[in-house]
């Protein structure tokens, strides 16, 4: 691209960047997957101390990879250097969980550094800073993050269930055999946790014939209702179990995707998942992080409406509803 016409870079900072999913992220941004293969970037990572040595060896990494996208690193233990004029914030510094844990078991260790890193982010992020948090309990964190920075606009808070929306799509496509990028418009609702409600009910597979409704291809409602939703909502266990460590390269990949979406904007008839304030559509009450399909557009996101809600699935969303108004509590006597 000749100078004249390249265009400026974008701030990118990543949380926790010594760890699994920051490792595995850095390099996705630096290569485009996040913003796009013509847009410039400059990676801020931050960490805490005694990971300084690390994080210093993975800003050497970046800069031997010779990535052509990446114009600069910022390599650092201090937030306010972090945070400072960040056009986007992906927040993955935290600790995981570990076998036989709920995400929930996670929740003292890290609300309270999310409460910390929210002051930072309002005062010395970009005022149009888009922020999304994977650190788990990713719903809850972000919702610490948005009462705590109240001057951030709401809806530039979000929280990564588009891991949990891959996955669904994954699955279609292995039951149906059919290629991932022909399944669309599943729904994650609610908490990125074993609550969580993956929805089929308007999900479509491309065929030659046209868009199929995915419920009548797989033609088994007994496995719509049962297996498939406690594959998904237990993926991340079943990750921890065979791998002794949480997921990461599906969490980063998916990290990317859900920022894509958001700036760039979901192809037309398509929407995503994301974890952002409920606005009470649906009934979910309002102020809560829940997660809700949605489309982009220019760099916002709208929750899809009018999607018609049957018995089984309103009691589904509302059982994950009520486990992050728990969440909401726990957390809130956890910073006190
Ligand atoms: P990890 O332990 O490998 O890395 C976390 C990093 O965060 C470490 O380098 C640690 O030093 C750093 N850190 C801790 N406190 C920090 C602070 N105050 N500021 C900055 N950095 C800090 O963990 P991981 O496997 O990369 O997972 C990170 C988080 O993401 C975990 O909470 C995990 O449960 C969560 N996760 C979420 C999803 C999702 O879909 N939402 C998916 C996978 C993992
Ligand atoms: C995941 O879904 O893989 C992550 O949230 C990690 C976990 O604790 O399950």
């Amino acid at each position: 691209i000749p100078p004249s016409i390249a265009k400026a870079p974008v701030r990118v900072l990543v949380t926790g960047a010594v760890g699994q999913i920051g490792y595995a992220l850095v390099p996705m941004i630096a290569r485009g997957a996040m913003l796009g293969p013509d847009q410039p970037v400059i990676i801020h990572m931050l960490d805490i101390e005694p990971a300084a040595e690390a994080l210093n060896g993975v800003k050497m990494e970046l800069i031997d990879a010779a990535f052509p996208l990446l114009k600069g690193v910022v390599a650092t233990t201090d937030i306010v250097e972090a945070c400072n004029g960040v056009n986007i914030a992906v927040m993955v510094g935290g600790f995981p969980r570990k076998e036989g844990m709920e995400r929930k078991d996670v929740m003292s260790r890290n609300v309270s550094i999310y409460k910390a890193q929210a002051s930072a982010l309002e005062q010395y992020a970009a005022q149009d800073c888009k922020v999304l948090v994977v650190a788990n309990p990713a719903n809850t964190n972000a919702l610490v993050l948005k009462e705590f920075a109240p001057s951030i606009p709401e809806k530039n808070i979000t929280c990564l269930t588009r891991l949990d929306h891959n996955r669904a799509l994954g699955q279609i496509s292995e039951r149906l055999n059919v290629h991932v990028s022909d399944v669309k418009n599943v729904i994650i609702w609610g908490n990125h946790s074993s609550t969580q409600y993956p929805d089929v009910n308007h999900a479509t597979v491309s065929t030659s014939a046209g868009q199929k409704s995915v419920k009548e291809l797989v033609g088994d409602d007994k496995w719509l209702k049962t297996e498939f939703i406690t594959t998904i909502q237990q993926r991340g266990a079943t990750i921890i179990k065979a791998r002794k460590l949480s997921s990461a390269l599906s969490a980063a990949s998916s990290a990317c995707d859900h920022i894509r979406d958001w700036v760039i904007g979901t192809p037309k008839g398509t929407w995503v998942s994301m974890g952002v304030s409920s606005d009470g559509s649906y009934g979910i009450p309002p102020g809560l992080m829940y997660s809700f399909p949605v489309t982009c557009e220019k760099g916002e996101w709208s929750i899809v409406q009018g999607l018609k809600i049957d018995e089984f699935s309103r009691e589904k969303m509302d059982a994950t509803a009520k486990e992050l108004m728990e969440e909401k509590s726990l957390a809130y006597s956890c910073l006190n």
